[in-house]
């Protein structure tokens, strides 16, 4: 059907709750992707570090052709053998000691919230502080972590306990810091607030303060997980370890599954009944997300992220030089933005218009997290794309 066709019927039947972009796509391979019109285009997105091994990975897809012949579901009563191995993997992988599984990122939080909240509860503590630009999901609890009135102030009054402060800046966050607080929760590179990296002095000082007062240090890995930034996991930079992590997106491969974990004292404050959900990602996501940090391992994946990610710095430092338009390039391994001195929106549209999907994060920065296994010549001809477009963005600006 064409693309126009359905985008009527889509305008007729969904809510009108999700800004997207008029574009169907109906086949994906690798960082390439197909509209219903027949247009090609280069993911530069990965559906926002989802599809972070390209799309319809042949190793992926054979473990969910097999998962779907053998065992799906069984209800949270029972185990499944792939759910007890992807734990294992995962924990082992992240560095902690125990897992809980979620659908999604939101819910990894939600979880989160509750562990530390019932470890907190002994002492009275029940607050978070979280920071300013932060992104957390859209769950009234990870809504509250979410440090952005733009996505809260519709959804007043929200649970109680949480405050903000901003990122790297130690001093703030002491002081919001009170007798209730239970937990300071940061994503070690803020994503949805436009590709900021937390520095190590900051997480260092972070982990100072937890430990000081007692409290719980939570990092929410959703969008910096399973090789994005460079390492495993984004905590791997610093050595900076904290006591319960979130993770998802790159998990699942597009596959609905989440992650919490936590250190083992911190997750015995857990006991039966305290928090569940019926599916928990399932057999096929706990299939996919074996199948996924096998590749990562297996293709060395977190360190090619690390190694393009510094060429593509350079290489945008070296477009800055003659193009006035670029204004910063920031970022930690294949999570990476531009920002610009014109409005965001009209480069990425225009990218678009050539074939090149990248996401307009802030009114001023265009956000890439290509897959980490990209072709080197996917990469270089949507570069190519960028560096017109953006070329022909200064001359307008
Ligand atoms: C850091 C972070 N946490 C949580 C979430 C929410 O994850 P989900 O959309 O899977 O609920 C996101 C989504 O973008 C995210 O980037």
């Amino acid at each position: 059907m064409a693309m126009q066709d359905l985008l009527a019927r889509a305008d007729r039947i969904f809510m009108k709750n999700v800004g997207r972009l008029d574009l169907v796509f109906v086949k994906g391979k690798g960082a390439r992707l197909w509209d219903a019109d027949g247009k090609e285009y280069i993911d530069f997105l990965t559906g926002v570090s989802v599809t972070s091994l390209g799309h319809t990975h042949p190793a992926v897809t054979r473990v969910l052709q097999e998962q779907a012949e053998k065992i799906v579901h069984v209800s949270n009563y029972f185990y499944l053998e792939e759910q007890i191995a992807a734990a294992e993997r995962l924990a082992d992988l992240v560095g902690l000691d125990r897992v809980f599984w979620s659908n999604s990122g939101a819910e990894a939080n939600e979880a989160a919230i509750k562990l530390a909240r019932k470890y907190g509860a002994a002492k009275g503590k029940y607050g978070f502080v979280s920071a300013l630009k932060s992104f957390h999901g859209r769950t009234l609890g990870a809504l509250s972590l979410t440090g952005q009135p733009k996505y809260q102030d519709s959804f007043r009054p929200l649970p109680e306990g949480f405050t903000y402060a901003p990122l790297n800046d130690l001093a703030a966050w002491e002081r919001a810091i009170g007798p209730e607080t239970c937990a300071l929760v940061v994503e070690p590179v803020q994503g949805e607030g436009g590709v900021y990296p937390a520095t190590t002095e900051f997480l260092a000082g972070l982990r100072e303060l937890c430990d000081r007062h007692g409290l719980l240090l939570i990092f929410d890995e959703v969008q910096t997980g399973f090789g994005r930034t460079g390492k495993f996991f984004a905590w791997q930079h610093t050595g900076i370890k904290p006591d319960i992590l979130t993770t998802a997106k790159t998990l699942g491969a597009g596959i609905p599954i989440g992650a919490m974990l936590a250190k083992e004292d911190v997750a015995a404050a857990f006991t039966p009944g305290d928090h569940s959900t019926t599916i928990g990602g399932g057999g096929m996501a706990y299939a996919a997300a074996l199948a996924v940090m096998d590749v990562l391992e297996r293709e060395n994946l977190p360190q090619r992220a690390w190694e393009l990610g510094e060429k593509i710095l350079a290489t945008f430092r070296e477009w800055g030089r003659n193009m006035p338009v670029i204004k910063e390039a920031r970022g930690l391994g294949l999570m990476l933005a531009l920002d610009l001195t014109v409005p965001a929106k009209p480069v990425m549209l225009e990218c678009l218009r050539r074939g090149l999907i990248v996401n307009a994060v802030t009114e001023t920065a265009l956000r890439l997290l290509p897959p980490l296994n990209i072709a080197e010549e996917d990469l270089a001809a949507g570069l190519a794309i960028l560096k017109d477009v953006l070329s022909t963005a200064g001359q307008a600006g």
